[in-house]
């Protein structure tokens, strides 16, 4: 099953008023049991790796895990920074594979969360990536207990939500009407009146962080109100810390694995009750059908050198790797010398952009302009340049 494209996966669940979990993922354990869990009931998923958790894991590692994953998934996939704390970050998790991207700049005055979040949705759009703003404050730190949150709440308003997606163009927005991330004590009063507001002012799929702890009457009336995108992470983290603490009490002298054992499946458990209580488990088939999947392109160049030796060359493909690799929407730069010395074509370049909308973006990027003008072109006047889709897996 390949990967998603995660608008058409979150209008579908906003149509047909359902909520697809966006479960945070910070181990292997995770990632296993979520995916588990969606293929149990045939629901689609968003792996979600939050920012604030990179110290516990290298990103780019699990990033790969999470891509190889998804690839292999009987299910549809999608795969979303959360939040994402500025533009490079945002970069850097499109270059690595994520196709939805959160930026969080709630926690600051208005303006400048929309000068961030505009910046963040022109880079994305160009890369062919959907973003997710938010506005107002959900306080909390996922996985602590909720009385630990920095900061109050801020209340969303359905007139600066209207501004804030029209200035800033966000595909999603997560509101604040009354979560908190982590552990809750006693229930959270939700304003759903505000959310039915918002969601008849805006008429786009919103989001809920913070979403465990609530009830089971809670989490429906968010559905029917437009939320068709629930974050959650904690209620996971504690059924896996859960598992561990039973685990040494059973065998205080087990080593790593003995200790670790369960923890899969008590997050896949977990991870499969909120599928089924939002309403996305059952619908695999139907957002199969319903999205496009996320297939790459490869930006093919095979060329001849005519002014400089090989080894220049070279150096020249060198230089153009560091440089062009930081573009946004680039997944990976190759560089080839050919194996038979009389190749109709030396060299070539393997450049592999996310989407077909980085064809444009790249093309025109004012570093890929520098390079190909003054490094490149002058001396690869022998050259054939073609895009090609990838077919998906
Ligand atoms: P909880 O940890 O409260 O479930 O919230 C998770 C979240 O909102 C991640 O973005």
């Amino acid at each position: 099953m390949p990967i998603v494209d995660i608008k058409g996966m979150l209008q579908h669940a906003y149509d047909n008023r359902y909520a697809v979990g966006a479960f945070d993922l910070v181990s292997l354990d995770f990632l296993e049991g979520i995916i588990s869990a969606a293929e149990r009931c045939q629901s689609p998923v968003i792996l979600s790796l939050a920012e604030s958790h990179f110290d516990h894991y290298n990103f780019k590692l699990l990033m790969a895990a999470a891509e190889s994953a998804a690839q292999d998934a009987t299910v549809p996939v999608a795969i979303f920074l959360d939040h994402g704390a500025s533009l490079n970050s945002a970069v850097q998790a499109i270059n690595l594979g994520c196709n939805g991207i959160m930026v969080d700049a709630s926690h600051q005055p208005l303006s400048e969360n929309i000068a961030l979040t505009r910046q963040v949705t022109e880079m994305a759009r160009a890369c062919g990536v959907p973003v997710e703003g938010e506005l107002g404050y959900v306080p909390g730190v996922e996985g602590e207990d909720a009385e630990r949150h920095p900061g109050e709440i801020t209340y969303t308003t359905a007139t600066e939500a209207s501004e804030y997606v029209r200035q800033t163009g966000v595909d999603f927005l997560a509101v604040s009407i009354g979560t908190v991330h982590g552990r809750m004590k006693g229930e959270p009063q939700l304003d759903i009146d505000r959310l039915r507001e918002i969601n008849q002012a805006l008429n786009i799929p919103l989001v809920i962080h913070g979403g465990t702890g609530l009830s089971d009457d809670q989490f429906h009336r968010l559905i029917e109100n437009g939320v068709a995108k629930i974050n959650y992470y904690t209620a996971l983290s504690d059924a896996a810390a859960q598992q561990m603490r039973s685990n040494i009490s059973d065998d205080s002298s087990g080593g790593y694995t003995r200790l670790t054992a369960g923890v899969r499946d008590s997050v896949s458990a977990e991870t499969e009750r909120c599928m089924r209580l939002w309403g996305s488990a059952g619908q695999a088939g139907a957002v199969t059908r319903a999205t496009h999947p996320w297939s790459p392109v490869e930006h093919l160049i095979v060329f001849n050198v005519d002014t400089i030796s090989d080894s220049e060359a070279e150096e020249m493909m060198a230089r153009g790797r560091r440089i062009l690799r930081a573009i946004p929407g680039v997944r990976h730069v190759l560089t080839g010398k050919a194996i038979k010395e009389d190749a109709k074509y030396r060299f070539c370049w393997l450049v592999r952009f996310v989407h077909p909308a980085v064809i444009d973006s790249y093309r025109d990027h004012p570093e890929h302009v520098r390079f190909a003008d003054e490094l490149f072109r002058p001396v690869a006047g022998d050259r054939i340049s073609i895009d090609y889709q990838l077919g998906s897996k």
